[in-house]
């Protein structure tokens, strides 16, 4: 007669049943043995859990089924929950049974030598179960839901911005081009322009989604698809902006350090770094930056490769690491050269050769995690730098539309998810910030 199972609990739940018989359902991550013991390492996409299971008390059947498991069996084990005599908060499984639901069909592929970063992204659909992926995508996970709520609690209205676009957004990046029923359509860089038409008609609002480029770099901060945020603002200027931008990255590292903790611990990441990120972030103008550069280079033992900043050029990777070597916190560097910035930036009235724009370089070296600015609200300024960038005028009726028809002040930026993801996990790379990369070279799995 089959006795009677136990109900199913989640791992993260186990602590509301110490004392009692559960089951638990899930994959074998690793397993030790000694004698007459088995212990059991099992995962079931909410936590890991040791299971400790005694020849005694299962049985020489059982216990020899339970030597033969391989890595990845998917089963379900019966037992008691006990509190760990000696580590609190942790909690493991006195096994009284398990049941196979699935042997592997193969040796899992991932094993404990160490594998190259090809291998593991070959395996990408597997890697994702291991405890370090886990860790980031929870992570992940929680920057984007204190994305929503920072905006969500402050009057923002989501709008959400197509993917299918007829003509580019960031001049300085290139387009995947695709077959839009026979005539050419773009895979989205950017929702702001649409994000401007919708601010005129809800005055706070975001969008956030996935955005391609097309470009041919292969660096540790490129990804051809990324997701990106993007708050635009009616009635703001550049110093409003600024503001948003400085709440917003703090509440998001809050968030994180609030309700992250075990994953920070298991990414091994400075936890102390990411709580200096409180408010007020330094403002430097770009002729500052330019020259606190020089200075910071100058310093460097031993010379780079990377040609000198010139003012008027754009920063490179090792220019914005440089930069962030002055602050423990992030840095927002204004009003650049308005020839490396786009044509929808405003002109600075101060000074003619500067646009009103600000790129956000986190510290670290994690580089420049946002990019935005004020935006040009003046119709016939913005028609001179729609011809200055060759871009064609036909593609942007709708969006003159909304300086012909009461043009206001405005702006916003955009935070490169990923981006953020990398800098709170502490990782050199993009490319494991997200679920399923694709860059360069790489379009599956
Ligand atoms: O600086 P970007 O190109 O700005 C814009 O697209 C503006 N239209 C945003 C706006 O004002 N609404 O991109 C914004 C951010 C960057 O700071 C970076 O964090 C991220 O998007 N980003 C990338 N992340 C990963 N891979 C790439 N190839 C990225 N390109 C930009
Ligand atoms: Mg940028």
């Amino acid at each position: 007669m089959a006795s009677e199972t136990p109900s199913v609990v989640s791992i993260p739940k186990l602590a509301d049943h110490v004392g009692k018989e559960v089951t638990l359902q899930g994959w074998l991550y690793n397993k030790r043995s000694s004698g007459k013991l088995h212990f059991l390492e099992v995962r079931d996409g909410g936590g890991l859990v040791q299971c400790v299971m005694a020849k005694a008390e299962v049985g020489d059947e059982t216990f020899a089924g339970a030597e033969a498991l391989q890595q990845e069996a998917s089963l379900r084990v019966r037992g008691k929950v006990v509190a760990h005599p000696k580590r609190e908060g942790v909690f493991e499984l006195q096994a009284t049974g398990f049941e196979l639901i699935a042997a592997p069909t193969d040796p899992y592929p991932i094993t404990k030598k160490e594998h190259g970063p090809d291998f593991l992204m070959d395996h990408r659909h597997l890697w994702l179960r291991s405890k370090r992926q886990h860790a980031i995508m929870r992570v992940r996970h929680t920057i984007v839901s204190a994305i929503r709520e920072f905006f969500d609690t402050r009057d923002f209205t989501l709008i959400d911005a197509p993917i299918f676009t007829p003509s580019a957004c960031e001049g300085t990046s290139t387009l995947f081009e695709t077959d839009y029923h026979g005539q050419p359509a773009y895979l989205t860089q950017s929702g702001q322009l649409y994000m401007e038409a919708a601010a005129a008609a809800f005055g706070k609002v975001y969008c956030f989604g996935p955005t391609f480029r097309a470009e041919k770099s292969k660096t540790r901060r490129h990804l051809a698809e990324f997701w990106m945020v993007e708050p635009e603002v009616a009635f703001t200027d550049l110093e409003g902006v600024m503001d948003l931008a400085e709440d917003f990255i703090c509440h998001i590292a809050q968030r994180v350090l609030e309700r992250r903790r075990p994953e920070l611990t298991e990414l091994e990441r400075d936890v102390a770094a990411l709580e200096k990120i409180q408010k007020p972030f330094p403002r430097v103008t770009y002729t500052e930056a330019v020259a606190i550069v020089a200075e910071e280079r100058a310093k460097l033992e031993t010379a780079t490769d990377a040609p000198p900043l010139e003012w008027g050029g754009d920063f490179g990777a090792e220019d914005e690491t440089l930069l962030a070597k002055r602050f423990d916190r992030p840095v927002m560097v204004h009003r650049w050269p308005e020839e490396v910035k786009a044509f929808y930036m405003k002109r600075d009235p101060n000074d003619p050769r500067l646009a009103l724009g600000v790129d956000v370089i986190a510290p670290e070296g994690f580089g420049e995690i946002i990019g935005g600015g004020q935006r040009e609200e003046n119709l016939a300024v913005l028609d001179a730098a729609i011809a200055k960038h060759a871009l064609p005028m036909e593609a942007f009726e709708w969006y003159r539309d909304i300086r012909k028809f009461g043009g206001f002040p405005h702006g916003g930026f955009g935070l490169g998810l990923e981006r953020m993801v990398a800098w709170m996990c502490g990782l050199s790379h993009v490319r494991e910030t997200i679920p399923f990369p694709r860059m360069l070279n790489r379009l599956s799995p």
